[in-house]
């Protein structure tokens, strides 16, 4: 695992910005796993001002998110669909039909799972995986508890997690109580990933996800064994870091 810590926020995003734009000019065609969230807004905004700069240009990129509640309307202000369109899609040249996100309307929703593993697959898999981290180590919605081999699936969401969550929905019961989601097995067949931690919220998770002993229970700690994981972190959500 490689560890970045910077100052604050603002570097936390130049930094995974200048990665993600580096993975681009490397491989124009780059697959991109895609998170949401408060963290990575600002990392959406760093991309969007270098391509007004013609520093990069997204146009031969696909992307496939992370996660999508369920059951959620695209249309909702707080899908994620919703959430990727206002903060990146529709201020980039991403091609029509290149950006996959989980459909949190679908009707069988073993088989949405399976067509986006599929779809995974046959575009020969996800080059640059972006993630956050939830305060409780989850990462997507893969809760605590989740198999390091899972797949795309159904998940219930974690209490912790609807609670963090409801800042951003008028009331705490209007969360939707589950989400589609990539399995940490998928988001380790990731090439390369980059997770993103600021405040002091995440030191906890943080430190468990680095130092803790590999357990189920922090999520996030499989990255341990991912052979290019780099974490981006602020001093603050390093701050219970030992070494
Ligand atoms: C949600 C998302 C995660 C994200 C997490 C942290 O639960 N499913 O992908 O990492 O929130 O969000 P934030 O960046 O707002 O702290």
């Amino acid at each position: 695992m490689n560890i970045i810590i910077v100052k604050d926020y603002d570097e936390v995003s130049r930094k995974a910005a200048d990665l993600i734009i580096e993975q681009i000019k490397q491989k124009p065609s780059s697959v991109l796993g895609l998170a949401t969230g408060s963290t990575p807004v600002g990392t959406y905004k760093t991309l969007t001002n270098a391509l007004k700069k013609k520093e990069v240009d997204f146009s031969d990129i696909t992307t496939f998110n992370l996660d999508e509640y369920y059951p959620i309307d695209r249309e909702h202000d707080q899908s994620y669909w919703y959430f990727m369109h206002t903060n990146l899609f529709h201020h980039i040249n991403i091609r029509e039909g290149r950006k996959n996100i989980l459909n949190g309307k679908a009707e069988d929703v073993d088989q949405e799972c399976k067509d986006y593993e599929a779809a995974i697959k046959k575009i020969g898999g996800i080059d640059l995986q972006l993630l956050g981290i939830g305060n409780n180590g989850h990462i997507a919605f893969n809760e605590p508890g989740s198999s390091f081999t899972s797949r795309t699936r159904l998940v219930d969401l974690d209490e912790s997690t609807i609670q963090a969550n409801s800042r951003f929905f008028s009331s705490k019961d209007k969360v939707p109580g589950k989400a589609l989601s990539m399995g940490l097995g998928t988001i380790m067949e990731a090439k390369k990933i980059i997770l993103l931690a600021t405040s002091e919220k995440k030191a906890k998770a943080v430190r468990l996800s680095i130092e803790g002993p590999q357990s189920e229970d922090v999520p996030a700690s499989v990255l341990q064994k991912h052979t290019n994981c780099t974490f981006i972190i602020d001093q603050a959500a390093a701050s219970l870091l030992k070494k």
